[in-house]
C-alpha cells in the first residue's frame, strides 16, 4: 500500500490539492523569515526609537507591512480560486459512476449499471480504473461522515438525506488508503477504506467476476457453512448473492474472500483473524452492530470454511 499522503498524489485531483498546498506553503514560509527577520532587525534597532523622525519610519513601516499582508492574502485567495476552478473543470467523459454509503462503521459500495444484474455491491474496498474520471455519489445511511483518500483526493462530507458528488482518477496503478475524516462515534477511527487502482483491463476483470453471485460450495463442510450462514444469525444482516442470505443492514459478503481486510480495515483478512471477528466482534471493534453470533466450534469452522470460498 501507498503511503497515505497528500504529498504523494497519485492523481490529477490531488496533484492539484497538492500544488495547492506547496503554493501556501512557500508563500507562508516566506512571509514567516520576512516578518521574523523584520522582529530580530527592529530589536537590534531599538535604541533608535527615541530619535527624532522614528514615528514616521514606524508608520511607514506598518504601511509596507499591511500592503504585504494584503498582497500575500489575495494571492492566496487567487490560487485557492484557480484550485477550485481546475478542479470542476475536469473531464468527467466516460466516467464510471460509484455509490458510497457511509455507515457506523463501514463503507457500502455499489458500481451503478442501468442493468440491475449488471450492479457490483461490495465493501469498504473501492476498485477503479487507472486513468479513466470516476464519480463518487455519496449519501450517509445514519450520522455525517466524510471520505478522505488523500493520494487521490480532498476530502468531502457524507450528511444523511443529502447527496454529495465526488471526482476522482489516478494516474497510476497501486493501493491507497482511505478512511472517514469526521469524527461519527466509538469506531470512527476503524473505519478505513481501501481503494485498488488497476489497469483498465484488470479493473474490467475484478468488475466481471464481481457481478457473479457466490459460487457454490464444494465440499461437505462448506455446504454445511452455507446452511449455518443461511439459517443462522448471519443471514438477519448480511447478503451472499447465491444463497438464501439477502439482508442489507450489514456490509455484503458475496465476494468477501477477495477483500484484503475485515472490519472496514480493522484487521487483515485471514481465516484467524476473521474467527476472532465472528466469535466476538465487540472485543476487536467496541461499539460495532455485530452481535456475537454464539456459533459452536463445528458451526464455526464450517461456516469459515464457506466464506473462505466466497473469492
Ligand atoms: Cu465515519 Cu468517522
Amino acid at each position: 500500500m501507498h503511503i497515505q499522503s497528500v504529498l504523494h498524489p497519485a492523481g490529477v485531483e490531488a496533484g492539484i490539492v497538492s500544488h495547492l498546498w506547496w503554493v501556501m506553503f512557500w508563500t507562508c514560509a516566506v512571509v514567516w523569515v520576512a516578518v521574523a527577520g523584520g522582529m530580530l532587525l527592529a530589536l537590534r534597532r531599538g535604541r533608535a526609537r527615541t530619535a527624532p523622525g522614528s514615528e514616521r519610519v514606524l508608520f511607514r513601516n506598518v504601511l509596507v507591512a499591511t500592503g504585504i499582508s494584503i498582497v500575500a492574502l489575495v494571492w492566496l485567495l487567487f490560487e485557492s480560486v484557480l484550485t477550485g476552478r481546475a478542479q470542476e473543470n475536469l473531464s468527467t467523459q466516460h466516467s464510471l459512476h460509484i455509490l458510497v454509503t457511509g455507515y457506523q462503521w463501514w463503507w457500502d459500495v455499489e458500481y451503478e449499471n442501468p442493468t440491475p444484474s449488471l450492479r457490483v455491491t461490495t465493501a469498504n474496498e473501492l476498485h477503479i480504473p487507472v486513468g479513466r474520471p470516476v464519480i463518487v455519489d455519496l449519501f450517509s445511511g445514519d450520522v455525517i461522515h466524510s471520505l478522505w483518500i488523500p493520494n487521490l483526493q480532498g476530502k468531502i462530507d457524507l450528511v444523511p438525506g443529502r447527496l454529495n458528488t465526488l471526482t476522482l482518477e489516478a494516474d497510476r496503478p497501486g493501493v491507497y488508503r482511505g478512511q472517514c475524516a469526521e469524527f461519527c462515534g466509538a469506531q470512527h477511527a476503524h473505519m478505513a477504506l481501501v481503494v485498488v487502482a488497476d489497469p483498465p483491463d484488470i479493473f474490467e476483470r475484478w468488475l466481471t467476476a464481481n457481478r457473479a453471485p457466490a459460487p457454490p460450495p464444494g465440499n461437505p463442510s462448506q455446504v454445511r457453512g452455507k446452511e449455518v450462514f443461511e439459517r443462522g444469525p448471519c443471514a438477519m444482516c448480511h447478503n451472499i448473492t447465491g444463497s438464501l442470505a439477502s439482508a442489507h443492514t450489514a456490509p455484503d459478503l458475496t465476494h468477501v474472500a477477495s477483500r484484503s481486510t475485515i472490519g472496514a480495515g480493522t484487521l487483515p483478512n485471514t481465516r484467524g483473524y476473521l474467527a476472532g471477528w465472528i466469535v466476538d466482534p465487540q472485543h476487536i471493534k467496541p461499539g460495532n452492530y455485530m452481535p456475537p453470533t454464539g456459533l459452536s466450534d463445528e458451526e464455526l469452522q464450517a461456516v469459515l470454511d464457506y466464506l473462505e470460498t466466497l473469492k
